[in-house]
């Protein structure tokens, strides 16, 4: 009878310790979820590099943007086939698989062509809803920002932008994927929406 008792005892004591044990691990994983998507699209590569250095810096989830029918792997064909109007300027996308509901800032980032920002992030923009987050743009050129920051701006009337970035790279075939900004720049802009500094 004696032993009976000591060992219900030390049962329900095991118990009570895995139900708050999990608890306490639930609450941990809950605590750390990230509110923080860095969402881009890139043609050369130079949007990804710094959507990979924000990533590290912000230990945020991340998200890439791709055309439904992909753009020639050629730069020169690209750019010709944009100026002769061949690509159609509203491109469709992949759909978004992200539950982009559980994110309350998000970092965009794209390529400029033709003055503009990406027809890709431009579509992504027009399909899917940022109202209410907090938001920091940049647009990858080669020194010809052009109206980027006024296409942010329409597509996004819904959200708060906190920062700007002009990510200007090189203008030449040697030196297209060379960046001219500095880092001092990028790391100010990333403040801007963690309103804190950052970790180095
Ligand atoms: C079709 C096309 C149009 C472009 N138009 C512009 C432009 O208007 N202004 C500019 O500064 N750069 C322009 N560029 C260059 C890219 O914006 C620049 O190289 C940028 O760094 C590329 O970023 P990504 O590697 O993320 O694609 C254009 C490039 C392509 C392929």
């Amino acid at each position: 009878m004696k032993i009976k008792f000591i060992y219900n005892l030390i049962l329900s004591a095991v118990m009570i310790f895995c139900v708050a044990g999990y608890s306490l691990a639930e609450q941990k994983t809950q605590g750390k979820r990230n509110d923080t998507l860095i969402i881009y699209y890139s043609y050369t590569g130079n949007s990804k590099t710094i959507a990979e250095y924000a990533k590290k810096k912000l230990t945020a989830d991340i998200l890439e943007l791709e055309p439904k029918i992909p753009f020639s792997t050629d730069y020169d064909t690209v750019v010709k086939e944009w100026q002769n109007n061949d690509i159609k300027k509203d491109v469709e996308i992949k759909p978004v698989k992200i539950n982009l509901k559980k994110y309350k800032k998000i970092v965009l980032i794209t390529c400029v062509w033709w003055y503009g920002i990406s027809p890709v992030m431009k579509k992504f923009l027009k399909e899917y809803d940022l109202s209410d987050k907090d938001v920091i743009v940049a647009s990858a050129n080669a020194g010809g920002l052009g109206h980027s920051f006024e296409d942010y701006k329409t597509l996004l009337s819904k959200s708060n932008i906190k920062g700007e970035l002009d990510l200007v790279f090189g203008s030449q075939e040697n030196d297209r994927n060379k960046l001219k900004t500095s880092y001092k720049e990028i790391d100010d802009w990333l403040n801007k929406l963690t309103a804190k500094p950052l970790n180095n």
